[in-house]
């Protein structure tokens, strides 16, 4: 069994909810971390809680907004220039419906904002960091990306993957997490034999965390629980070489059935590429598309 220490852990989303507390639990046990957020000043305070709470130096704090895709591509290279190796990455920031479920809101690159942070900047993120994720594979013999998802999956409409006629929060939430979850399937199948995993995880219903309180009102669970789930997925031995699985917690689950519809992830995947590329001039290395 690993060592902790040895690990070097990326988290984005670490300022507040299910990343803050997995952040501040990995750092107690002595990990490096490379934590994500969006708001600096946000940053340097959670950061500050976290060292004193834990008593670890091995911290450092990277700003991006996930809403623009060039932050995306910063912030990847803000990691290359922190590490040269990356032993998880754990895709946890995310968007909810929203207090106002039928404002539609874009990103700085005139994406429906759920689609754009929840999965695309994901997928950006992932892409440009694989080259740590498989140093660190070849080195410690394993490397995971673990998607923090949602069991709130909805198919993807591809006539209207942006939402644009009856725009619906709760919607683009789950077509956002769907995505991620399809995505996860794809990378997991691209990644075999590399020893980079991938999975993708529902933590847990309802926490109570900002995204919860804002959206629903009321929490039905703690963060606590989640953040269980989601660190058995980041460490446990037991779940050394599993990818491509969908966790419901802490079991293997069946996502929603477009998950598993061949077709339907290659349009997502086509879409995905043609729209980062267009928006940066940027094409994913190894992959045919
Ligand atoms: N809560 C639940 O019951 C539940 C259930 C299933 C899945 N999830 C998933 O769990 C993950 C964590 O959610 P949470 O409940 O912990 O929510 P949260 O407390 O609202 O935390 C969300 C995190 O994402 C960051 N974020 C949001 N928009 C961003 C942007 N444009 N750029 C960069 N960072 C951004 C937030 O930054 P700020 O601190 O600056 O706001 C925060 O750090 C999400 O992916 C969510 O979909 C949650």
């Amino acid at each position: 069994m690993r060592n902790v220490e040895e690990f070097v852990i990326m988290i984005t989303g670490a300022t507040d909810g299910l990343g803050e507390r997995v952040a501040t639990d990995l750092a107690g046990k002595g990990a490096t971390l490379l934590l994500h957020g969006r708001d600096p000043e946000k940053g340097a305070r959670v950061l500050e809680k976290i060292r004193e709470r834990s008593g670890s130096q091995r911290l450092h704090f990277l700003q991006a907004d996930l809403s623009s895709l060039a932050e995306v591509r910063r912030l990847a290279s803000m990691v290359g220039d922190a590490s040269r190796r990356l032993d998880v990455l754990v895709n946890n920031a995310g968007v909810g419906g929203g207090e106002e479920p039928r404002r539609r809101e874009s990103s700085a690159d005139g994406f429906e904002l759920r689609f754009a942070v929840n999965y695309l900047a994901h997928v950006l993120l992932t892409r440009s960091l694989l080259p740590l994720l498989q140093r660190a594979a070849q080195e410690a013999g394993e490397a995971r990306i673990v998607n923090v998802a949602s069991a709130a999956q909805r198919a993807i409409d591809f006539h209207d993957v942006m939402l644009e006629k009856g725009y619906d929060g709760m919607r683009a939430y789950s077509q956002s997490k769907l995505a991620q979850v399809m995505f996860t399937f794809d990378l997991a199948e691209e990644l075999k034999g590399s020893g980079v995993t991938a999975n993708a995880l529902h933590p847990a219903s309802l926490m109570d965390t900002k995204m919860v309180r804002e959206w629903f009102g009321t929490p039905r669970t703690t963060v606590q629980e989640g953040a269980r789930h989601l660190e058995r997925l980041i460490l446990a031995e037991e779940l050394r070489g599993v990818s491509g699985t969908y966790f419901d917690q802490d079991r293997p689950a069946r996502a929603d059935e477009q998950a598993y519809d061949l077709d339907a992830r290659r349009r997502l995947r086509e879409l995905s590429y043609s729209l980062l590329s267009q928006s940066l001039r940027w094409r994913p290395r190894g992959i045919a598309w």
